[in-house]
């Protein structure tokens, strides 16, 4: 089959189209011919060699797929060839077949076409475990996302609207992302890049501190953050761009009775992406078949131009997904 890895760590060039065989299948795994794979931001953190497959996962990058089930394993339960299905893989989408296991494959929500549902799964994952598990967003509760018009970020901004009722204030780099955002429901989105943000979250929070943070900065922004929070907040830290220690004030952190919840979702059990898997199908997959909720897909490339996906994430021109187009 057709497939794209990296030749060596380093900036979108050692990505390279090769031949490789067609992935066997386990007990509880399907058998997908991709027509759709995401890139997401953590396809690059591998690249860089900072961010390696599990143990006995594929070294071909790609997290995220929709296509048609053609073979299967002996435990699948429902599913059958023929099927249409997204799945959250722990890698190998970038190919024309990937191994899914049967737990992380979801329906294609009605409507949807195969390149918008392989933006589905990496991002609604992401999102629903930060939000909902990791910050415990209750109802009526505000929360700021850091880069908001990721996918992780409209992600988030919808499911916080629709599920909590929340006050959602993300930060975005231009004017256009930042209406972009607006657009997806957010309730304000600040400009990152001036140094006082903080001042003008809590501003457009009437004043008073958020309760959930999601960020993937880390470094500097967590004591900024901390000092953001509302007594009892949460910061879910889902990535680590600017820097991997952080300074923190113990004494606020208890006295305020704050939390730092690191998340990730690769690296999780099966068991604990069933249960992840159950929950979309059950709360999110409603939200996008009657279109109250949508990941837009920014661009697609054709596979074997996986490196001019990749260098248009490394300049973050898009908002929403990158899509690689498999058939
Ligand atoms: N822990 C996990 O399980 C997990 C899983 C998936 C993704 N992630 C992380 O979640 C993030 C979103 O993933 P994605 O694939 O949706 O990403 P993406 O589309 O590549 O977006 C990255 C975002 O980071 C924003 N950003 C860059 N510098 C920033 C700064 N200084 N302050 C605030 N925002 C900044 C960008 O905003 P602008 O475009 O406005 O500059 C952009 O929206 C990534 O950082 C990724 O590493 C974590």
């Amino acid at each position: 089959m057709r497939a794209v890895v990296c030749e060596g760590f380093g900036d979108p060039s050692v990505l390279r189209a090769v031949e490789r065989p067609v992935p066997g299948i386990g007990a509880g795994e399907v058998l997908v011919r991709v027509a759709a794979a995401g890139v997401n931001r953590p396809d690059a953190t591998q690249r860089l060699g900072l961010y390696p497959p599990p143990p006995g996962v594929t070294d071909i990058p790609g997290l995220d797929i929709a296509g048609e089930i053609v073979a299967c394993g002996a435990e699948v339960g429902a599913w059958r060839a023929g099927d249409v299905v997204c799945a959250l893989i722990p890698g190998g989408g970038y190919a024309e077949y990937a191994a899914a296991p049967a737990a992380t494959c979801l329906p294609v929500p009605a409507g949807l076409e195969m390149r918008s549902a392989a933006a589905l799964p990496e991002v609604c994952f992401t999102a629903w475990t930060k939000l909902m598990e990791a910050g415990r967003l209750w109802f009526g509760e505000s929360v700021l996302i850091q880069g908001g018009t990721s996918g992780v970020g409209l992600a988030a901004i919808q499911m916080a609207r629709a599920l909590r009722g929340a006050r959602v204030i993300v930060t975005a780099s231009t004017a256009e992302k930042r209406a972009q955002a607006e657009a997806f429901g957010a309730d304000a989105a600040i400009d990152y890049r001036v140094d006082d943000w903080p001042d003008q979250v809590r501003k457009a929070n009437a004043g008073l501190g958020v309760d959930v943070i999601l960020d993937a900065q880390g470094g500097d922004y967590v004591p900024r953050e901390l000092a953001l929070l509302s007594e009892g907040g949460r910061l879910v830290l889902l990535g680590a761009h600017r820097g991997v220690e952080s300074t923190i004030n113990v004494r606020d952190l208890i006295r305020r009775r704050l939390s730092i919840v690191g998340s990730v979702i690769r690296s999780r059990t099966l068991a604990e992406k069933r249960a992840i898997a159950k929950s979309l199908v059950e709360n999110v997959w409603p939200l996008l078949a009657k279109g109250v909720m949508r990941i837009p897909v920014h661009a697609t490339f054709p596979l074997e131009r996986a490196e001019d996906a990749h260098w248009m994430l490394e300049r973050n021109e898009q908002a929403g997904k990158i899509v690689l187009d498999v058939r």
